[in-house]
């Protein structure tokens, strides 16, 4: 969606993956001061997401949403104007039915120009919108409206599609919003990520500045994975162009998790201005080379090892887009080193189980 807010992907934070329907102002207001004491907001972490449960059950009698009073009694202006103080921006939650998929708040459906009104006037700054309990109307005729009700407010907000269904929003996506979720929800195990992972990659030609598939939220430092495999985790995501999106609670991030949130060099990735999606260009068994082109005539090369036991991986010239007999410098972005190859046609090297190796490749003479 042209409105110059995704011109590379976003990176903020989201309520849902650790609190799930247990936040409350207080919550929002921490993680958006953690998100600037641990430096991560300075790496563009700017968003601050709240998902669902954060509105009451019924409208007012003008037909308005209002934020639930038990747990958000300042408002949402407020917690905007809190978030907007510290630098950050705010992002809200809808969905395009009836109801939300918790069930515990309206949707938008047939409120999309007055849902539009109050996120605007509040200072809402990205509106993640859902697909539950939509009556069974298409998401075609359904997100498009709130498109256009985010457009007629004037205020630049971020449209996040999500909705996964059977009409591949990643076909109709890049008009309707800036990024569409192409898989079912993740959970925090090694075998949803790399399901969910796979997945989004087969829609990978669809993603470039403007609109991103969008693989889900980060499950990064929710304990549910090991450190390497949340490495792999942050490693796809970023290759990816997924919305860096953290899930985890912020307000008590180990150092561990801070480290792989905070890779620049993986960041850096991601936010690259050309904007193409890697793909997965092998794979032998468990072991699978991810690659994909970056700016500067650059290659981002990612070695993924699936399987039980630690295994060489070898990437080919032939399959990551680099012409025979190329000499280049390699970037390793975990262990932030860098070496001179002479010219040659492939590089391997030696991956742990369920671990990854991440390089950017750079053609030198
Ligand atoms: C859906 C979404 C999740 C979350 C929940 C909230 O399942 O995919 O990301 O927003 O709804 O109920």
């Amino acid at each position: 969606l042209a409105n110059g807010l995704a011109d590379t992907p976003p990176m903020g934070w989201n309520s849902w993956n650790h609190f799930s329907c247990n936040i409350n102002e207080t919550v929002i207001r921490e993680t958006a001061d953690a998100l600037v004491s641990t430096g991560l907001a300075k790496l563009g972490y700017k968003y601050v997401n709240i998902d669902d449960c954060w509105a009451e059950k019924t409208r007012d009698q003008k037909g308005n949403l209002v934020a639930r009073k038990s747990t958000f009694p300042s408002g949402i202006k407020a917690l905007a104007d809190y978030v907007h103080s510290k630098g950050l921006k705010l992002g809200i939650y809808s969905d395009s039915g009836t109801m939300t998929c918790s069930k515990t708040m309206p949707g938008s459906l047939g409120h999309e120009e007055q849902d539009a009104q109050t996120f605007a006037s509040w200072g809402i700054d990205y509106l993640k919108y859902d697909n539950c309990n939509n009556e069974g109307i298409k998401p075609t005729v359904r997100y498009p409206i709130m498109t256009r009700a985010l457009m007629n407010t004037g205020r630049p907000i971020f449209f996040s599609l999500c909705e996964w269904g059977d009409l591949h929003p990643a076909l109709w996506g890049s008009k309707v919003g800036n990024s569409w979720r192409t898989t079912n929800d993740i959970s925090d195990t090694w075998s949803s990520m790399m399901y969910i992972a796979d997945m989004n990659e087969y829609y990978a030609d669809y993603a470039r500045p403007g609109g991103w598939n969008d693989p889900d939220m980060l499950e990064v430092g929710n304990g549910g994975m090991t450190k390497d495999e949340y490495e792999v985790h942050f490693s796809i995501w970023a290759i990816s162009k997924a919305p860096l999106l953290i899930g985890c609670d912020v307000k008590s991030i180990t150092n561990e998790t801070l480290h792989i949130l905070g890779n620049k060099e993986v960041i850096a990735v991601n936010q690259d201005s050309l904007g193409v999606q890697a793909k997965k260009v092998r794979s032998e068994g468990d072991l699978e080379v991810w690659a994909g082109p970056l700016s500067n005539y650059r290659i981002v090369v990612l070695l993924v090892n699936r399987g039980p036991v630690s295994a060489e991986i070898t990437a080919h010239w032939d399959d990551i887009g680099l012409p025979p007999k190329t000499a280049v410098v390699t970037r390793d972005l975990w262990d932030h080193m860098d070496w001179k190859q002479r010219p040659t046609d492939s590089m391997t090297a030696m991956v742990a189980s369920h671990g990854c190796k991440m390089f950017v490749l750079k053609p030198v003479s």
